[in-house]
C-alpha cells in the first residue's frame, strides 16, 4: 500500500450491479479495494484456483499487492504475464495464454483473473471464454478506460490482420473490482484517454451527469471521493445500457457514439502510439456533435461546450492535434464505410440532439460526412 493512500480512511466499496439474469454481476469500486481481492475471490468464488493475466508494466506497479492478497486469503493462483500494448490482443498472445493456461492444469472450477487494462481485459477474457469451452473470470481494471468501459459487459477479443475486435466472443466476469487508487500510476496521458469514455457517458445520456464533471473533473483527476463517484456513475451507465441490450442489437450502439470517426482517425494513424482509443474518441465525439449540428440536430453551442470541456481536460478535440498529421478525407471515409457498412450511400452514425440526447441516426448521406470532413480538414 503507499503510504499516500494508507493515510485515507476507509470507505465501503460502491457496489453497481449489471442486471443480466443469471449471467448478472456486481461491479466494486473503491480506493484500495485490491487488498481485499483475496477476501472477496474466497467469498464469492469458493475453492477456486485463480489464474492472474497480466502484462508486464501493471505487473512491475501492482502485482505484489494483488498476489499478497490471494497468499493471505490461501488461494492457489499462477501468474501468466504478456507484453504490454495493444500487440498482445494477437493469436500469438492467446495461444501463449491459453497454453500457459493448460500447462497450469486449470479445471472448470478456477478462475482467470484479467489484471490490466482493456488489451488485458479483452486477452484473458476471450482466452477464459474458450479454453475448456469457457471458465470464469474476473476483471481487476487498473486503466481508468477499463474500468469506465471495457471490463463491463463482456466483450472479449483480438485484432487480427483484418482489423480490430474481429475474433472474440461475449463472455460476461463473474464480478469486476476496481481499485481507482490503483490508477494513481497511470500516465497522465492514458488517464485523460480514459476519461474521454467518462465524458461520453455523460454525453450520451445523462447531461447533468456531463454537467457534474464540468465542474468536478479536476478532483475527479485528483482522486478521492470525486475518481470513484465519476467511475461509479460510468458504470451505472453502462451497466444500463449493457442490461437492456447486451448483445448490441439495439441501444448498446449508442456506447459508440464518436467511435465511427474515432476508429477512423485511430485505424489512418496507425496504432503506434500516436493516437490513443481515448484520444481518438475525444476528437470523434467533437466531430459528432459539430456533424449534429450540421444536420441541423443540436445547436452549434452545444458543441462549443462539448470542445471547452475536452480541451479544459487537456483532450485533443481537432484533426489537426494529432502529432504527424497526413490525414485525408478520402482515407477516413473509407475506413468509416468499411466499419459501418454504407447502405444506398447512407451510413449509421450515433448523432446527438443536445448534450446528453445521442440517437441512432441510419440515413445520414455519406456525402455529406465528406463535406463535414473536409470542412473540419482545412
Ligand atoms: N471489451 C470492450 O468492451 C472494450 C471497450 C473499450 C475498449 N476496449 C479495448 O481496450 C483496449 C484499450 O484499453 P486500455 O486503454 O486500458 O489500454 P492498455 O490495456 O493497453 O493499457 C494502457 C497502458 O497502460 C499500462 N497500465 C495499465 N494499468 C496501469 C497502471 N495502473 N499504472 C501504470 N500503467 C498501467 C498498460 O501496461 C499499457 O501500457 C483496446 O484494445 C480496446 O479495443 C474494449
Ligand atoms: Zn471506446
Amino acid at each position: 500500500m503507499s503510504a499516500a493512500s494508507s493515510d485515507l480512511p476507509r470507505r465501503p466499496p460502491t457496489s453497481v450491479h449489471v442486471e443480466l439474469g443469471s449471467r448478472s454481476y456486481d461491479i466494486l469500486i473503491g480506493r484500495d479495494l485490491i487488498d481485499t481481492v483475496g477476501h472477496e475471490l474466497a467469498q464469492r468464488l469458493p475453492k477456486a484456483r485463480m489464474a492472474i493475466v497480466t502484462d508486464e508494466t501493471v505487473a512491475e506497479h501492482h502485482l505484489n499487492r494483488l498476489t499478497a492478497s490471494l497468499d493471505f486469503a490461501d488461494i492457489e493462483y499462477v501468474t501468466i504475464v504478456v507484453p504490454p500494448g495493444e500487440g498482445s490482443k494477437s493469436f500469438a498472445a492467446l495461444e501463449t495464454v491459453i497454453e500457459a493456461l493448460l500447462e497450469a492444469r486449470i479445471e472448470r472450477n478456477d478462475v482467470v483473473l484479467a489484471f490490466g487494462g482493456g488489451v488485458v481485459g479483452d486477452l484473458a477474457g476471450f482466452a477464459a471464454g474458450t479454453v475448456l469451452r469457457g471458465i470464469r473470470f474476473v476483471q481487476l481494471p487498473t486503466t481508468l478506460l477499463a474500468q469506465v468501459d471495457s471490463s463491463i459487459g463482456g466483450k472479449t477479443g483480438i485484432n487480427t490482420t483484418h482489423g480490430k475486435n474481429l475474433v472474440g466472443v461475449f463472455h460476461q466476469p463473474s464480478f469486476v473490482l476496481s481499485d481507482s487508487g490503483i490508477l494513481d500510476s497511470l500516465p497522465e496521458r492514458e488517464f485523460n484517454a480514459g476519461y474521454a469514455e467518462v465524458a461520453k457517458c455523460g454525453l450520451i445520456g445523462a447531461p447533468d451527469f456531463f454537467t457534474w464533471l464540468e465542474s468536478n473533473w479536476r478532483a475527479v483527476a485528483a482522486g478521492w471521493p470525486e475518481r470513484e463517484q465519476a467511475i461509479a456513475s460510468a458504470c451505472r451507465a453502462k451497466a444500463a445500457i449493457v442490461a437492456a441490450d447486451e448483445r448490441e442489437s439495439g441501444v448498446r450502439a449508442l456506447l459508440n457514439f464518436g467511435h465511427t470517426f474515432g476508429h477512423a482517425l485511430e485505424a489512418s494513424a496507425g496504432y503506434n502510439g500516436r493516437l490513443l482509443h481515448g484520444e481518438g474518441v475525444s476528437i470523434g465525439m467533437v466531430l459528432a456533435f459539430g456533424l449534429s449540428a450540421k444536420l441541423g440536430h443540436c445547436k452549434p453551442e452545444d458543441v462549443k461546450r462539448v470542445v471547452a470541456h475536452l480541451k479544459d481536460v487537456g483532450l485533443p478535440t481537432r484533426i489537426s492535434e494529432i502529432p504527424g498529421g497526413g490525414f485525408d478525407v478520402d482515407a477516413l471515409m473509407g475506413l468509416m464505410a468499411q466499419d459501418k457498412k454504407v447502405s444506398r450511400g447512407k451510413l449509421t452514425f450515433i448523432l446527438v440532439k443536445g448534450i446528453g440526447r445521442a440517437f441512432i441516426a441510419k440515413d445520414v448521406p455519406v456525402e455529406t460526412v465528406k463535406e463535414f470532413l473536409s470542412e473540419q480538414m482545412r
